[in-house]
C-alpha cells in the first residue's frame, strides 16, 4: 500500500519530504521511482504524464494536487476510481489575496503610479474612484469565487457572480447559465475563476468582451483571469486592449505554460502577468489535506472534495 507523488512542473523534493514527515510511517514513493506499480494504492498528482495511472493495477484513489482537475482529466485513460481535488483554507485565502490586491491595482491606477515614480513625476491620475463605484463580476461562484466575492464586499467593491446553476448570496446580485449577458452588461471589472472544462474552453473572447460594460468607472472593462488559461483567447485579448474594448487584463494563468519568452503578453504595457501562483499549493497545507483524504478513504470514508467527472470540476 504506497501513495505514490506524481509531479512534473513543480519541484518534486519538497513535497516529498514534507509528505515523508508529516506521515513517517507511511510507503510514500515520487515518480519516476515506482517501484512495484502493483503497490501503488493511491496517487497525488500534478500534470502527471498520460496513460501513467492505468498502469497501476491496485489503485484506489487519485487526489490532483490543485484545485482543478483538468490536468488530471485531459489523461483518456484515467482509471474510473474516485478522484479528490484540494479544497484548503490556506490555497482559498491565497487566491483571494491575489484578487483584491489586483482589483485595488486597478482600481487606484497602481500600475500608471508605479510609472510616474520612475519618471519622478508627482501627478494624480483622474478621476479616482471609490470601489463602491467600481462594478466587480465573478465567473465561477465555488469554493473561491466565493471567497473573494466575499473579500471584495468587505473593500467595498460592487460584486455581482455568475454560475452554471443559481445560487443565492446575502448582498450580491447573481446570475446563472443564460444569464451571462445581462451578467457581463454590468460588470466593469471581470474576474474569472472558473474551471476549465469542455463548456468553458475559450470562454473568455473577443463575443465576451464586446458584451461587458463599456459606460464604467475606468473607462473600459478590466479582465481578470486566475481560472485556467484555456479559458482565454490570448489573440481577442491582445486585440481588445489594442482597439480599446479592454483597457487592461491581469492573467495568472495561460494558454502555454511557461508563457513563451515570444508572448507579446510580456511587454503589453496594459497586461500583468503572474506566473500561474495566485494561489500557490502550499507544501504543508496540501499535504496534510492529501494524507487525511487517503486516512479517509482507507477508513471507507468518501473523500471531502470528491470530483464529479460528468461535470469536469
Ligand atoms: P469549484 O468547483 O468550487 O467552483 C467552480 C465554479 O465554476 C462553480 O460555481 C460552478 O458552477 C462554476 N462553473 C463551472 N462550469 C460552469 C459553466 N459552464 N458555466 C458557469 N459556471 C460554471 O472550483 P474552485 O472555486 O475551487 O476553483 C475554480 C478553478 O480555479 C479551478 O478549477 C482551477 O482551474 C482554478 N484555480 C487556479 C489556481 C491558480 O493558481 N491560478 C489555483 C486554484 C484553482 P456551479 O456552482 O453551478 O457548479
Ligand atoms: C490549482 C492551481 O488548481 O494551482 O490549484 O492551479
Amino acid at each position: 500500500m504506497a501513495l505514490l507523488l506524481c509531479i512534473t512542473q513543480w519541484d518534486v523534493g519538497p513535497w516529498l519530504d514534507r509528505l515523508r514527515r508529516l506521515a513517517p510511517g507511511r510507503d510514500i514513493r515520487a515518480w519516476p521511482e515506482v517501484g512495484n506499480p502493483s503497490d501503488i494504492t493511491y496517487a497525488a498528482l500534478w500534470k502527471q504524464p498520460p496513460g501513467l495511472l492505468s498502469s497501476f493495477p491496485n489503485l484506489k484513489g487519485i487526489i490532483s494536487l490543485g484545485a482543478g482537475v483538468d490536468h488530471v482529466l485531459s489523461d483518456p485513460t484515467l482509471p474510473d476510481v474516485p478522484l479528490c481535488r484540494v479544497v484548503d483554507g490556506n490555497l482559498t485565502t491565497r487566491m483571494s489575496e491575489w484578487v483584491v490586491m489586483h482589483a485595488l491595482i486597478h482600481l487606484r491606477h497602481q500600475r500608471d503610479y508605479d510609472l510616474l515614480q520612475r519618471q519622478k513625476l508627482w501627478r494624480e491620475i483622474m478621476p479616482s474612484p471609490a470601489a463602491q463605484e467600481l462594478r466587480v463580476g465573478v465567473m465561477g461562484l465555488g469554493v473561491l469565487g466565493l471567497d473573494a466575492i466575499h473579500k471584495l464586499k468587505v473593500m467595498g467593491f460592487d460584486v455581482a457572480g455568475w454560475s452554471r446553476t443559481p445560487k443565492q448570496i446575502d448582498g450580491v446580485r447573481t446570475y446563472a447559465g443564460n444569464d451571462l449577458d445581462a451578467f457581463l452588461a454590468r460588470t466593469d471589472l471581470l474576474v474569472c475563476l472558473l474551471p476549465l472544462t469542455p463548456q468553458t474552453k475559450g470562454v473568455l473572447n473577443r463575443s465576451l468582451f464586446e458584451k461587458l460594460a463599456h459606460d464604467g468607472v475606468l473607462g473600459a472593462p478590466v479582465l481578470m483571469n486566475a481560472g485556467r488559461g484555456g479559458l482565454q483567447v490570448e489573440k481577442d485579448i491582445l486585440a481588445c486592449l489594442d482597439e480599446g474594448v479592454l483597457r487592461a487584463a491581469t492573467l495568472d494563468v495561460f494558454e502555454t505554460e511557461p508563457l513563451p519568452a515570444d508572448s507579446p503578453l510580456w511587454s503589453h504595457p496594459a497586461v500583468t502577468v503572474t506566473p500561474h501562483n495566485s494561489a500557490i499549493s502550499d507544501e504543508d497545507a496540501v499535504g496534510r489535506f492529501v494524507l487525511r483524504q487517503v486516512d479517509r478513504h482507507e477508513r471507507g470514508l468518501p473523500f471531502e472534495a470528491p470530483v464529479d467527472r460528468t461535470r469536469h470540476y
